[in-house]
């Protein structure tokens, strides 16, 4: 049998290309990889323990009802993030403000814990989302200044998929490498080495319930993919559209609407981490007019609108 790499391996033979100590990125990406396989755990009894389906009775400071599975990703991330001491401060979806750890650790961390809420409870995929920078702020504490850095200056970045598999995908700036966890052994070992996206696809991923909320040139954009016989997909998870048009080509799509004229999604913890992943694997990532990774961030839970997937489809909607 060909030898089977795994994660931990591979994480230690790439070292060299992460510019800080060696080992730091290794610790870093440690707490992922554990909490990963731990609430890949949780999802899979989802269906038959009471403590894990269903709302948590809270909600967030964005008004959105916390799910039991919210809150039990969060508390596990922001507990190993923590014992594990690289990172000092962190950025989550479900937390008002930055969850400090007073260590002096050198990284700060923004995620958001489980993307895909509204589908735990009808065993559709969900996800998990990060990303790291190097701390900028030399004071006892890290503060906003450390979060407010572009999407350019982040270390790393990645997603968890609890789909069909459970994949882990990251990139540290050099290429996109994706691992499989192998249930019967609890590892995650690399399935899907250098990932790359196609230039052109045929998928077209948007919410179409708010066709008519969008600004003309969006609708007409949609209308153009439907006269070119494109396929509509749309999970409702963005990790899972994102990772569906990543493997085989597509446009995701959140734009502005009425409601929310800065879009859904959130900049820190959902557009710039899978900005950085698509362009390292050869895609793009917009806001409509500006890149992505090039935003500066004036707020925590800041929302942008995305477009993002393969380089051409964003070009495309870009001209529309
Ligand atoms: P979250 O579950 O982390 O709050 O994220 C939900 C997001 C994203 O996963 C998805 O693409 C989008 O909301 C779906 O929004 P609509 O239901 O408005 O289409
Ligand atoms: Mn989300
Ligand atoms: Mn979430």
């Amino acid at each position: 049998m060909a030898h089977v790499k795994t994660l931990a391996e591979f994480i230690t033979e790439r070292q060299h290309e992460f510019t800080y100590a060696t080992g730091e990125l290794s610790q870093l990406l440690t707490s992922f990889r554990l909490a990963g396989k731990m609430v890949n755990r949780e999802v899979n009894k989802a269906g038959l323990a009471e403590d894990i389906l269903g709302a948590q009775g809270s909600e967030n400071i964005q008004g959105e009802q916390q799910q039991k599975l919210d809150v039990y990703a969060n508390d596990l991330f922001i507990r190993l993030l923590r014992s594990q001491g690289m990172v000092c401060a962190v950025a989550s979806e479900e937390n008002d403000d930055i969850v400090h750890f007073d260590n002096g650790g050198k990284y700060v961390v923004t995620m958001d814990p489980l993307d895909g809420s509204s589908n735990i409870d009808v065993n559709v995929s969900i996800g998990t989302i990060f990303s790291i920078y190097r701390r900028v702020s030399t004071g006892d504490k890290a503060t906003m200044e450390d979060f407010m850095q572009p999407g350019t200056a982040q270390v790393a970045a990645g997603y968890i998929i609890y789909g069909s598999s459970t994949m882990l995908v990251y990139t540290t700036g050099h290429g996109v490498n994706g691992f499989t966890l192998d249930p019967s052994i609890g590892t995650f070992c690399l399935s899907h080495p250098d990932m790359k996206t196609p230039a052109d696809g045929k998928i077209f991923s948007v919410n179409e319930g708010n066709l008519y909320d969008f600004d003309p040139a969006v609708q007409r954009y949609i209308d153009d993919c439907k006269k070119q016989k494109m396929s509509a997909r749309y999970i409702g998870s963005l990790v899972a559209d994102f990772h569906r048009n990543l493997m085989k080509g597509g446009i995701y799509l959140y734009p502005a609407t009425s409601k929310s004229p800065q879009g859904k999604l959130r900049l820190l913890y959902e557009a710039n981490p899978l900005a950085y992943l698509v362009e390292q694997a050869g895609g793009a990532a917009t806001n409509g007019t500006t890149r992505i990774l090039d935003l500066m961030p004036t707020e925590l839970h800041q929302r942008c609108p995305l477009y993002i997937g393969s380089k051409n489809m964003v070009e495309g909607a870009m001209k529309a």
